[in-house]
Formats: C-alpha cells, sequence, structure tokens
C-alpha cells in the first residue's frame, strides 16, 4: 500500500509553455498538502513534464526517467509520472509503459489539469494509471498555480497551433488553436498585478493568431486592453509568427506604455526555397519587410529569432543565404537549432535530410556570426545607465541580476530586498549576451 506522498519535485523540459504548466501542476499538488522539495532523493512523487519538440530533448527525459529504476526498486512508496508533449505523440504512452514498466502515471498535456484525480487514483488503486486524451474538450478556467518565476507571471492566451510547419510536432501533440477568453485574461492579469508581479508574459505558439477562434477578439486589442491595466508592469508575449505579425499589432506596440521594446520573430530560414518546404508562408523579403515595418515604427526595437539548419535539402547556397539574413536583420539575440526530424511530420520523410557534420558546421559558423552581432549590440551600453527589473540572484557569479526593457540581461551587486523591483544600472562591462554593472 502506498502511503499519501509529501513532498513533490517537478522536472521540467521545452518552452515556457510547459513551465507555467509545471505551475499548474505544482499547484495542484500544493491543494492538496503536498510542498516542493529541492532533492529527487526526499521527494515522494516525481513528475516529468516533457517535451518533443527535438529528438535530444526527448532523450535527455528518457535518460533521466530511466535513471530512476533503482531508487524505484529501494523505495516502493516513490510514485513517477510522466507527462508533457512527448506522451502525447501517437503510441508513446504505450512504449513509454513497456520501456519503463516502473512509471507509475502517464498523462497528457490535454488532461494534466485531472493530474490530482489521476493521482488519487494510483494511491487507491496501486495499478499504474495511463490516460492520454487526443484533444482537450474545452479550455479549462481556474486550475491553482503555484508560480515559481516571481516577479514574471506567465499567462496563456492561445494554446495549441494551426500552422503544421512541416518540421514541428507541435500541432500533433497540442491540437488545434484554442483562445482563452479576453475577460478571463485580463482578470487573471489583474490579479496578479495586484498580487506583485511586475512582468506580465503572454504564452501561445503564435499569439499574434490570437482570437482568430473567437469573433469578438484580436492580439492588438489584448495588448491595448492589458495596457490599460494600472500599475507598473512590463508586458512580453510569445511566440510571434512573421506571416500574422500586423502593422496593427505594431502600432499597438509602439502605443502601449507596458509592452517591452523587445519582440521575438522566429526566422527559421533565409532561403525561400526552404522557407516554402517548411510551410512558413512568407519568403525572405516579407520578412525583412516586416522587419523595417517595425523599425520604422519602434527605431529602437530589440529583435530575437529562431533560426534552424540542416532542414532536408538544405544546400551551401540555401544556407548562405541564412547567414546572409542574419547579417542583414541585426538580431540582439538568436536561438539556433539543428533540424531534428520528428516522426510524423511531413519534413522527416522528405528526401535529402543533412547529415550531422554538415549541419554541426553550419551552425557553429551561424553561431559565430550572431555572437559577434550580439555583442555589438551589448557593447553600445557600455557607459548607459539601465532601468533593469530584479529577477532574481545568480549563486554563480554572486550577483543579482535582471533585464531591461529590449531583455538584456544585466548583472550587478544587491541585496535581496531588490527582488521583483526596479532598479538603475550602470553598465561598466559587456560581453555576449550579457551586461555588468552597478547600481546608482
Ligand atoms: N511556436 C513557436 C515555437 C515553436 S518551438 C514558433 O513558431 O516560433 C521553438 C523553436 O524550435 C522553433 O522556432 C524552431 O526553430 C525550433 N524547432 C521546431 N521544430 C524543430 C525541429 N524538428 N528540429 C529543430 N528545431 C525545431
Ligand atoms: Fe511549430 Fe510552426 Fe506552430 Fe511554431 S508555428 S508551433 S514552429 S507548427
Ligand atoms: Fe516542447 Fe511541447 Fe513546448 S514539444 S517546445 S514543450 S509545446
Amino acid at each position: 500500500m502506498i502511503k499519501n506522498a509529501l513532498k513533490y519535485r517537478i522536472i521540467t523540459y521545452g518552452c515556457q509553455m510547459n513551465l507555467h504548466e509545471s505551475e499548474k501542476i505544482a499547484g495542484i499538488l500544493c491543494q492538496r498538502g503536498y510542498t516542493e522539495c529541492e532533492s529527487d532523493n526526499d521527494a515522494d512523487l516525481i513528475v516529468f513534464n516533457t517535451c518533443c519538440i527535438r529528438e535530444n530533448a526527448e532523450k535527455r527525459a528518457e535518460g533521466n526517467i530511466g535513471a530512476l529504476k533503482q531508487r524505484k526498486k529501494s523505495n516502493k512508496n516513490l510514485i513517477i509520472a510522466v507527462g508533457g508533449c512527448m506522451t502525447q505523440q501517437k503510441g508513446y504512452a504505450e512504449k513509454l509503459h513497456d520501456e519503463f514498466p516502473f512509471v507509475d502515471i502517464i498523462f497528457g498535456t490535454h488532461n494534466l489539469e485531472k493530474f490530482g484525480e489521476l493521482l488519487d487514483k494510483k494511491i487507491a488503486e496501486n495499478l499504474t494509471v495511463i490516460e492520454v486524451k487526443e484533444k482537450e474538450d474545452k479550455i479549462t478556467e481556474g486550475t491553482p498555480k503555484t508560480r515559481t518565476s516571481y516577479p514574471n507571471a506567465w499567462v496563456n492566451i492561445t494554446y495549441g497551433c494551426n500552422n503544421f510547419c512541416t518540421y514541428c510536432i507541435v500541432p500533433y501533440v497540442r491540437g488545434r488553436e484554442r483562445s482563452r477568453d479576453p475577460e478571463n485574461i485580463i482578470s487573471e492579469i489583474k490579479g496578479l498585478i495586484s498580487e506583485g508581479y511586475k512582468e506580465i508574459t503572454l504564452l501561445g505558439q503564435n499569439v499574434n493568431s490570437y482570437g482568430n477562434d473567437l469573433s469578438y477578439a484580436n492580439f492588438p486589442s489584448l495588448i491595448r486592453k492589458v495596457s490599460e491595466i494600472e500599475g507598473k508592469f512590463r508586458l512580453r508575449f510569445m511566440t510571434n509568427h512573421p506571416k500574422d505579425f500586423s502593422e496593427e499589432l505594431i502600432k499597438a506596440i509602439a502605443e502601449s506604455d507596458k509592452a517591452c521594446k523587445t519582440v521575438h520573430l522566429p526566422v527559421q530560414a533565409g532561403s525561400d526555397r526552404i522557407l516554402k518546404l517548411m510551410n512558413r508562408h512568407y519568403t525572405r523579403k516579407e520578412y525583412l519587410d516586416k522587419l523595417e515595418m517595425l523599425r520604422a515604427y519602434i527605431p529602437d526595437i530589440a529583435v530575437t529569432t529562431d533560426i534552424m539548419v540542416g532542414f532536408p535539402t538544405e544546400t551551401e547556397d540555401d544556407f548562405q543565404d541564412t547567414v546572409a539574413l542574419v547579417r542583414e536583420a541585426k538580431f540582439s539575440g538568436a536561438f539556433t537549432f539543428i533540424y531534428s526530424p520528428r516522426k510524423g511530420t511531413p519534413a522527416a520523410e522528405m528526401k535529402g535530410q543533412i547529415d550531422e557534420i554538415t549541419s554541426k558546421k553550419r551552425i557553429m559558423q551561424l553561431i559565430d556570426i550572431q555572437n559577434s552581432i550580439s555583442c555589438e549590440y551589448s557593447g553600445k551600453y557600455l557607459g548607459n545607465t539601465i532601468e533593469i527589473l530584479c529577477e532574481g540572484y545568480d549563486a554563480k557569479k554572486k550577483k543579482y541580476l535582471g533585464r531591461d526593457v529590449y531583455g538584456r540581461m544585466a548583472y550587478f551587486k544587491g541585496d535581496n530586498s531588490l527582488l521583483g523591483k526596479f532598479v538603475n544600472v550602470k553598465i561598466t562591462k559587456t560581453g555576449g549576451m550579457s551586461l555588468i554593472g552597478e547600481m546608482v
């Protein structure tokens, strides 16, 4: 008989969406009297909230789940649960159960709000509980949340994705796009601001198509409504899709005193042929034109991006188009990825998969180029005083840290009373993506 477990650990992989969903799982557990613990060794319940965007994300999670086999033998009361995007893949829950029969609960993204009930079932019956739903019935509101990223708070605005980029697994594991009612979003944000949160990050796979499934809301109007909420706070949102990134939205950002002067606008590739094969619905020129329009309205905007190398059939010329775009676009930062074939997606079936050595060579080159652009960008901060929202402490660097409105991270000496406060920091040293300074 398994006794009522009381200490939990949640191990999260993947994107901000997953980080926030782990806060919901934590909320459900806290409501049942569980408390978080620092180490796996002390835990009575370990939850893996997984990601399957690339193979290495999956391998990492599987390795860590496998490593618990011995612990489970020596502690029969330990409960192990696996949820998230990985388990939503067709046939994966069964595969996981075969490979790791010691996993007690397997659940998905569409029923994570029911995690408490699955846990009760496990404890009552002591049998493996496998429940993965193909679809979410309707958006669940009011799930308790134990937030972990103060002074930032994540707020869902859409779930799922309709875009079907040919490389991407997300639409298969997250389902079709659903938008939350704007009233619910606004009232959640008002609550968060009154609780003292200083930064709100709106979350969706493509925030720009927010409201497409509602007749009475769209993203620019949501930005305007959130900006009207009283109090000093910063507004961020991710991720944008270039095809839906509109002038109306740019105006809403430009006119908002809350919206940060930074936009994450994933380009993925600089070759029109590859963009087409990716099903991205824009050309290189259209992307650069949107950047130009954005910078015309907000000259100091910091733009970050995602770029992939090694997409099937990518030639050296295609890759050089990406390099040229990166040089031209002057991103303040970029996340770079090697394409990873995902089972069930069209790109995984394409002829002309690129070998690892070529992809690695390309990504190194790209990282080098972007690094020098990022350094140059950081260099401009030297001697400037910027307003930082203090968000944490870096034990290794022995410094407090936080970002400015452009999303640049700065490190400085301080004390715990600064957490969640806006502080002025004079930048004395720059390098790479981060800045070092002193409070003034
Ligand atoms: N919805 C967001 C984020 C998707 S996942 C968007 O469209 O921008 C984040 C990033 O992971 C993507 O922008 C893409 O660059 C990368 N990615 C997605 N699928 C991938 C794959 N199969 N292999 C490598 N990188 C991938
Ligand atoms: Fe994936 Fe494309 Fe949807 Fe982003 S927009 S989640 S890359 S399918
Ligand atoms: Fe990964 Fe799922 Fe996010 S696949 S990137 S955790 S939506």
